[in-house]
């Protein structure tokens, strides 16, 4: 499936602004090194200063072989890292715990049964519906109390991805009752939780309880509401989101769920069908990720002419209030149709909203979205921020500026396309202004100083005959590790300029390549900032030793020091934190690849048929400390 996932469609032959100055390693030791003079007159002393941090010295060089700082108490990272021995089971800190809740099947509502990972199959479609999902990725946690409670909140999780063989136990659904399983588990959980002494549970009966599913009614709002190209001949309602991979959250306390890899749950066994430019531009294939749901349900098959346009319904930011069960999520289609990974929200100059969101794939684009005027001042009149504003995506200047180009028909290379066309078709909108192909736009993070940081997970495409090859913000060809960039955007966040740099190179923090094997990683994926300068990095793919990860950087120093690592097979993924800091929750996706062979997670060990069931985890301090620290 990641395979799937990762597959470039962008065809567009955008290549960077400039050409290539040097060769990939000169280039970055040139950027890193020069960073601190380019940056320091265009974006002011704080990103400035991390960057001469990073210029100047190694990775954990002040870090010894066992981990240990040698000034840990006054350190902003000072625990000491967790093993990853690559098993069965999860690692953390010595200075730390954990422990898990809200796996997959955990009833949410009063007489449902819980899954039996012993007999999986036996999960109705209807049990599923009112059950926590499958797949959990990015997590937000509301606290109670307008947001100061420590001890209880509601807690919403993105259900990414359900594969057969793990939601079904087969690779290929029956029929539509075990379509309907399948797709009760994708979509979005609303959990109440509650702690008591140090442990977090569900809260059953809880009033905001709530799953969201592919089937659930959704509304559509924005500039591309009412088009054509989201209607179809069937006439069938809006219903459902799909592929829920990372997140935003807004001022006025609502989730965004972003839905990335929809093309994946539709497919067709129409021979004759062939993918328009669009669809293909989307990734658009008959078989799809495997799910078969087309096979039992004509909503899901690209070749129904019924349902021409149900691909287009796909592919946006959903708002959902979370303290509302009786609420319809929203999807906002002035943030643009691509395969969002997440959206990182700050309040810009003038109290603009402004979203800075990833679009996952090789050769995809980093955009952002201003809205029109003030939030409060919309809001105020009863219009969404999040429905008028403008919509830009970036290209990466090879001398460490940039700029957003507006995507619109105010931009001349868009006059003839109507507003609708270009947000629905917002990756072809974006080939046409000539945006910089990244190595794998993940989350995006605001800074403590303003600054976005954007995971760009790894691209082992760059590079390769007839793919795009290096530039100044993609240096590395194959670019197997992947790395994390840094920018400051100009006139508070609305303005068309920025400066960029390189935060690190994965590859960077190798032993191989000098780095201590305490804060070793591949794959950046998940990221949070927290207010006092470190930087949460979560990892997806094969990693330098060991499993999947969550490590913790203090920004000025540049040093990784992991923190949890996974078991075998998952991938660590979502971030959320009580408004004391003292408990962040993540979570364990596809653990074992949702094979009992690997790991019976959240079971201990790999001795006992359970199939293992992704989960949350809540992480503590062992001195009840600020987690990270
Ligand atoms: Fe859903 Fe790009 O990770
Ligand atoms: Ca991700
Ligand atoms: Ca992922
Ligand atoms: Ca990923």
């Amino acid at each position: 499936m990641h395979d799937f996932d990762d597959a470039p469609s962008n065809t567009s032959g955008n290549r960077p602004f400039t050409e290539v100055l040097e060769a990939a390693v000169s280039r970055r030791t040139a950027i890193v090194g020069g960073l601190a003079a380019a940056t320091a007159a265009l974006v002011g002393p704080s990103i400035a200063r991390a960057s001469g941090e990073l210029a100047g010295a190694p990775l954990n060089d002040n870090v010894d072989a066992s981990g240990a700082s040698d000034s840990a108490s006054d350190e902003l990272v000072g625990f000491r890292p967790s093993a990853n021995p690559g098993g069965p089971d999860p690692t953390i800190s010595d200075d730390y715990r954990y422990h898990v809740l809200i796996p997959w099947g955990t009833p949410l509502f009063p007489g449902v049964p819980e899954l039996d990972p012993e007999h999986v199959e036996l999960n109705s479609a209807a049990d599923q519906e009112r059950q926590v999902g499958l797949g959990h990725d990015a997590i937000w946690f509301f606290a109670d109390d307008d947001g100061r409670s420590n001890t209880s909140g509601v807690l919403c999780i993105n259900h990414e991805f359900a594969s057969n063989e793990h939601c079904l136990r087969q690779a290929d659904p029956d029929g539509l009752d075990d379509v309907r399983r399948s797709q009760a588990a994708h979509g979005v959980s609303v959990v109440e939780l509650a702690r008591h002494d140090a442990m977090w549970t569900p809260v059953v009966p809880g009033r905001r309880n709530r799953r969201i599913t592919p089937n659930t009614p959704v509304s559509f709002s924005g500039p591309a509401a009412a088009s054509k190209l989201l209607r179809n001949t069937a006439g069938n309602a809006t219903v459902g989101t799909v592929n829920n991979c990372a997140h935003g959250v807004t001022p006025w306390g609502t989730y965004l769920t972003c839905e990335e890899n929809f093309n994946g749950n539709f497919g067709t066994e129409d021979p004759t069908w062939q993918p328009s430019p669009a669809q293909a531009r989307y990734g658009l294939t008959s078989t799809g990720a495997g799910y078969g749901w087309h096979r039992f349900d004509d909503r899901w098959d690209l070749a129904d002419p019924a349902y021409e346009n149900e691909c287009n319904r796909f592919g946006w930011v959903v708002e959902i209030d979370p303290h509302d069960p009786a609420s319809t999520p929203c999807k906002r289609t002035a943030l643009g149709r691509f395969k969002h990974e997440g959206v990182a929200m700050t309040v810009g100059r003038g109290g603009r909203m402004v979203a800075y969101m990833g679009d996952d794939q090789r050769f995809d684009y980093i955009y952002k979205f201003v809205s029109a005027d003030d939030h409060h001042t919309m809001r105020a009149a009863g219009r969404s921020p999040l429905d008028e504003g403008t919509l830009y995506v970036a290209r990466f200047d090879d001398d460490q500026t940039g700029e957003w180009l507006e995507l619109s028909p105010r931009h001349p290379q868009l006059a003839d396309k109507p507003i609708d066309w270009i947000l629905v078709n917002a990756r072809v909108a974006a080939d046409i202004v000539g945006a910089t192909p990244m190595d794998r736009p993940e989350w995006v993070t605001v800074g403590p100083d303003e600054e976005l940081y954007c995971a760009l997970t790894n691209n082992v495409e760059r590079g390769q005959p007839g793919q795009p090859g290096p530039d100044a913000a993609n240096p590395a060809a194959p670019n197997v590790s992947g790395h994390i960039i840094r920018w400051r955007d100009e006139d508070g966040h609305i303005g068309t300029r920025f400066s960029w740099d390189i935060f690190v190179m994965a590859s960077d923090t190798h032993p191989d390549n000098g780095g201590n094997r305490a804060g070793a990683f591949s794959s950046p994926d998940g990221l949070w900032a927290d207010p006092e300068g470190r930087l949460f990095v979560q990892t997806d793919g094969a990693q330098p030793f060991g499993n999947n990860q969550l490590l913790v950087a203090d920004i000025a120093r540049g040093e990784f020091r992991r923190l949890f690592a996974g078991v075998a097979g998952d991938e660590v993924t979502g971030l959320a934190v009580t408004p004391d800091r003292r408990t962040l929750f993540c979570n364990v996706q596809h653990a074992g690849g949702g094979n009992p062979d690997v790991t019976n997670f959240p079971v201990p060990g790999r001795q006992g048929p359970q199939v293992p069931r992704d989960a949350t985890i809540a992480i503590t301090r062992r001195d009840g400390g600020v987690v990270g620290s």
